[in-house]
């Protein structure tokens, strides 16, 4: 096929999401992988679901041999327009909440008052009922 370094938007990859016409994004390059479907060694579905976005990570992931990176020239079609790939989502810790961990705290110290209070409370008692309870010795 060979690309003539024509740059494709995501929406039109987007196009092309079938077992009957698959274009796949890897490395900011875009792959027509229709004829390739049938002989992946991972099977289609897989490809197929990496289709209509930047498909770099599940390539990657599988850890593809060098083999398979070299078969990607085959089915080069041209580039990605990167502006209209969607940045990767980063992980964005919550922001912390200092109210709630202060309560968190508060309600963790009084847990443990409890833990020792409790015990206590009904050794006292068990001892309170023995001796109102005891029957006088003489
Ligand atoms: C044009 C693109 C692709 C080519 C040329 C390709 C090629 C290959 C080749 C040659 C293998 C055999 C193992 C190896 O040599 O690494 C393989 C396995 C595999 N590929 Fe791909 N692949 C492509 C895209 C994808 C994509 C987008 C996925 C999506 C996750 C994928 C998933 C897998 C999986 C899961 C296996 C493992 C199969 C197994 O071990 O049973 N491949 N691929």
């Amino acid at each position: 096929m060979g690309g003539d370094g024509k740059v494709f938007t995501l929406a039109e990859v987007s196009q092309h999401t079938s077992n009957q016409d698959c274009w796949i994004v890897i490395d900011g390059k875009v792959y027509d992988v229709t004829k390739f479907l049938d002989d992946h060694p991972g099977g289609d579905e897989v490809i197929l679901t990496s289709t209509g976005k930047d498909a770099t990570d599940d390539f990657e992931d599988v850890g593809h041999s060098s083999t398979a990176k070299a078969m990607l020239d085959e089915y080069y079609v041209g580039d990605i327009d990167s502006a209209t790939v969607p940045t990767k989502t980063k992980f964005v810790p919550p922001p912390s909440n200092q109210t709630q961990s202060n309560q968190n705290k508060s309600s963790d110290f009084l847990i443990k008052i409890l833990q020792f209070l409790v015990p206590l409370l009904i050794l006292g008692l068990a001892l309170g009922i023995r001796s109102y309870t005891k029957t006088p010795s003489s």
